[in-house]
């Protein structure tokens, strides 16, 4: 069972794609097992403005490792990474990520239930105290990330994420490996990347690194306000973390959702290699769609007839705004990682305000 505010947005599988054979089926009374987590830190916290904060769907950055999947959670999910394995993408080494899989959810019904779960979903919500769902653009539900080629490489970058909400589940116990820790950084994204673009260290006294008491934890944070990585692994392993991004249904705060289309990068052509590249633009017309027809039912039913001029445009104004800003973004079209990177920095700052 969907939301009744998303059930027609989740697209049926595309062509190109085949449901994996033997997987197990999902099953929540017997594969979750959610229990709270026990440290939560602010968005005031890292240091973030309160006209930031106002215009964000919560005042909560981040968690520490909250218990998402019962022991028979875990082992179900490595049955089913075991049948994803020849589906793992190896992308070019300048990427962030260069092991991974994209559009588990069009492959894998156990992947696609999971992360759709209701359970799970209210139990994002109660924590960031705001109503959320798993989110429209599909292709940020269930994205998984592996261990590089090269050790040498961090598991992922320092970065935020494209999305206001997410949790990062550890598939398998970080015990069993050296080195891959997934960590947070205690500051602003704004402050985060200008340390990592001038080339420096974040500092230690600045980390968080938080503690996963094995497989089937998950932390779940505000990745867009987030400056968040995983560490390099020390030795090779086996380690992989699914993310998985829900979006809020406060519409009065603006939407933190980017996207961005990429150019072939060498010989690397990501709209031929990769069918969830080309799907983006439909993927984020069809979420802009949805944002904007709650963005209209929510006009509809607060203002009122005597409203005044400015009143009314600012309102049909606030509703447009994510189409313009969509289509911005489309007729831009294409860029190389830096160019992307501005845009969605400038568009951030328009909605949110600088630093
Ligand atoms: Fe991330």
């Amino acid at each position: 069972m969907s939301h009744p505010s998303v059930v027609d947005v989740f697209p049926d599988q595309p062509d190109g794609y085949e449901w994996i054979d033997g997987e197990p089926e999902f099953d929540a009374s017997r594969h979750l097992q959610l229990e709270a987590p026990e440290e939560s830190w602010s968005l005031a916290e890292l240091g973030y403005s309160e006209t930031f904060i106002e215009r964000q769907a919560s005042p909560t950055a981040m968690f520490s490792p909250a218990r998402m999947l019962s022991d028979e959670g875990v082992t179900a999910l490595h049955e089913t990474m075991r049948l994803l394995r020849p589906h793992i993408r190896q992308v070019p080494d300048s990427h962030r990520a260069t092991g991974y899989l994209r559009g588990t959810v069009f492959i894998s019904r156990f992947i696609r239930d999971l992360c759709r779960n209701e359970d799970i979903t209210a139990f994002a919500s109660d924590l960031f105290g705001t109503p959320l769902v798993p989110h429209t653009m599909v292709y940020q539900q269930g994205h998984m990330n592996f261990a590089p080629r090269h050790i040498s490489k961090p598991v992922d970058g320092w970065h935020y994420d494209f999305v206001g909400f997410d949790y990062v589940l550890m598939c398998h116990d970080p015990a069993t490996y050296k080195g891959g820790d997934f960590k947070y950084f205690l500051g602003t994204r704004e402050e985060g990347h200008a340390i990592v673009s001038r080339g420096d260290t974040i500092p230690d006294d600045r980390v968080v690194t938080p503690h996963f008491p094995g497989a089937g934890y998950a932390c779940f944070m505000q990745g867009s306000a987030v400056y968040h990585c995983a560490s390099p692994l020390e030795e090779t392993a086996e380690r992989a973390s699914l993310v998985n991004a829900y979006v809020s249904l406060d519409v009065t705060k603006p939407d933190p959702t980017r996207t961005f289309f990429i150019t072939p990068e060498g010989p690397y052509d990501w709209i031929e290699k990769e069918p969830e590249t080309k799907h983006r633009y439909a993927e984020y017309a069809r979420h802009t769609a949805w944002l904007g027809r709650e963005k209209l039912s929510f006009l509809l039913s607060t203002l009122p007839l005597d409203a005044d001029r400015d009143a009314a445009l600012n309102a049909l104004r606030e509703a447009a705004s994510c189409i313009e800003r969509a289509i911005e973004t489309l007729e831009i079209g294409p860029q190389h990682f830096e160019k992307m990177e501005e845009l969605r920095r400038r568009q951030d700052k328009d909605l949110f305000g600088g630093e």
